[in-house]
C-alpha cells in the first residue's frame, strides 16, 4: 500500500530550478526539468550537503561541495567524488494548470 504527500504547487519550481522541501523523515529535492519533475533525497551522499543548492544542468543535479553529479531520474551517481545513488521517489502531478501540486509515493 502507498500514500500520497503534497509538497509545493508546479508553479512554484520553474523549469530548470531545483529547490528543497522538508518533509517529517528529512529534506528532498524537487528538481523540474523539460523531461519532467523528480524527486530525490536532498544530502548529497558524499558528505551530506545539500544538493538542492546546487546547480541543474538538464537532468544532472551536481553539488556545490566537491562537484559530483547525479542523474535525478535514477539517482545514480555519475562523477566522483559521489559513489553511492540518491534515494529517488515517484512524483505523481496532482491536479491541472495553476493548481498543480506536485506529490510523492509513500510506501506505507
Ligand atoms: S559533498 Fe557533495 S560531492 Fe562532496
Amino acid at each position: 500500500m502507498s500514500n500520497l504527500i503534497e509538497l509545493m504547487k508546479l508553479a512554484d519550481v520553474s523549469v530548470g530550478t531545483v529547490t528543497k522541501h522538508s518533509l517529517d523523515f528529512g529534506d528532498v529535492a524537487i528538481a523540474h526539468t523539460a523531461e519532467g519533475v523528480f524527486v530525490v533525497d536532498d544530502l548529497c551522499t558524499h558528505a551530506d550537503v545539500s544538493l538542492s543548492e546546487g546547480d541543474l544542468n538538464g537532468c544532472e543535479l551536481e553539488c556545490w561541495m566537491h562537484g559530483a553529479s547525479f542523474d535525478v531520474t535514477t539517482g545514480k551517481a555519475l562523477t566522483p567524488p559521489a559513489t553511492q545513488p540518491l534515494k529517488t521517489y515517484p512524483v505523481h502531478i496532482l491536479g491541472e494548470g495553476e493548481n498543480a501540486v506536485i506529490a510523492i509515493e509513500m510506501k506505507a
